[in-house]
């Protein structure tokens, strides 16, 4: 809102309020999955920027999350193709952030439902907007994109990109439409690689780096934590302050800004379990951790250790705010167990 305020500087100021609202008003967004880890947070964040009306939390849940009741609440199976055309149409929907999907753990279980849900939904979505239906499109791709055979420090952008888990092969077939859609369609599609994301409101749902958030409660009550990585399993992680920033922030910028239209690589912190118990230990000296690795260790060990963002940084400004040591004063001030 600010930008739009300062950028129609021939305008007086009234003219330049009115047109901040005229904006909100045209600004209707859908948030698909916001019953989940970055859903809560990122439809708090948009109705914080645009008001409780602008966003409509949606999940496959009937119940409205708690923490979502001031502003509206729609309950959708993105499986359910023609009831998401319809609500899209019907609401005049503008902007999608498509979040609902299987995570790394747990699409392993599944592979066939897995590949269904991420790839299905997100064709229902692109061909919306390839219909003129949407104005912007959110969606979230993942550093399991990469494989065993990707350079494991400071990956960049563009490199070798062989996954071996089915959802970094969805997620990788996944960029490879987005991008399709957006040359051969003009659909503006905006994507992230999320690192594994750590945060304390709303509980992850079966990806790998779970254990990272699971540590903080486990830490507090009963002081002892069972890991499923070993010890010295180097993994690219984020805050969710930090993702949520990043991701109305690549949404908001001006569309010749966005040159990349797969998804870009984004780094905030990173470090291995036993790293990650150190900096707890400062906290709580009396914490305990043990390492029962499980299958998570095998994706786990097909992934990056850290990521190279200099696209990211270089396109829409994007940096950091947390590094590891001000993450876990963060999640040990807020976690309550
Ligand atoms: P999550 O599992 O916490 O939340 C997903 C939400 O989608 C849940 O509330 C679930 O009920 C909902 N959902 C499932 N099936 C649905 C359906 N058929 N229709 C509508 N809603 C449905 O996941 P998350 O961690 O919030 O991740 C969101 C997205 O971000 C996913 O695409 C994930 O791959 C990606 N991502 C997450 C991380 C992370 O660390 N959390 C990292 C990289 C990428
Ligand atoms: N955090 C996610 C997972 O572990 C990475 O995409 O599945």
């Amino acid at each position: 809102m600010l930008k739009i305020y300062l950028r129609y500087t021939h305008l007086d100021k009234k003219e330049r309020l009115n047109l901040c609202q005229i904006y909100i008003h045209m600004k209707k967004v859908l948030v698909i999955g916001a019953g989940g880890q970055i859903g809560t947070e990122l439809v708090l964040e948009l109705r914080k920027r645009f008001g409780n009306q602008s966003t409509i939390a949606s999940d496959i849940k009937d119940e409205c999350p708690k923490l979502l009741t001031e502003g509206p609440f729609v309950q959708l199976d993105i499986m359910d193709k023609e009831g998401v055309r319809k609500f899209i149409i019907d609401q005049n929907v503008t902007e999608v952030y498509l979040l609902a999907a299987l995570l790394s753990a747990t699409a392993e279980k599944n592979p066939d439902f897995a590949w269904k849900l991420n790839m299905e939904g997100l064709f229902t979505i692109l061909d919306l907007a390839k219909e003129g239906y949407l104005k912007k499109i959110f969606w979230p791709s993942s550093i399991a994109v990469f494989g065993p055979t990707t350079p494991r420090e400071r990956t960049p952008q563009y490199t070798i990109m062989e996954p071996t888990t089915v959802y970094g092969i969805s997620k990788q077939a996944g960029e490879r439409w987005c991008e399709y859609y957006a040359n051969k369609h003009g659909v503006d599609i905006r994507s992230i690689r999320y690192p594994g994301l750590i945060s304390y409101t709303s509980a992850p749902g079966g990806g790998t780096t779970d254990y990272a958030v699971d540590i903080f409660y486990k830490a507090k009550n009963p002081g002892h934590f069972e890991c499923f990585l070993k010890e010295d399993t180097r993994l690219p992680m984020m805050y969710m302050d930090d993702a949520i920033r990043a991701t109305v922030d690549l949404m908001e910028a001006p569309a010749e800004n966005i040159k990349i239209r797969s998804s870009y690589n984004l780094s905030g912190c990173d470090f291995t379990p036993a790293e990650l118990a150190s900096e707890i230990k400062k906290h709580i000296p009396t914490f305990s951790i043990v390492y029962k690795p499980d299958f998570r260790q095998a994706i786990a060990d097909s992934w990056p250790d850290s990521i190279d963002d200099s696209h990211a940084q270089q396109d829409w400004g994007w940096k950091t705010n947390f590094d590891t040591e001000k993450m876990v004063s963060e999640m040990l001030e807020n976690v309550v167990a």
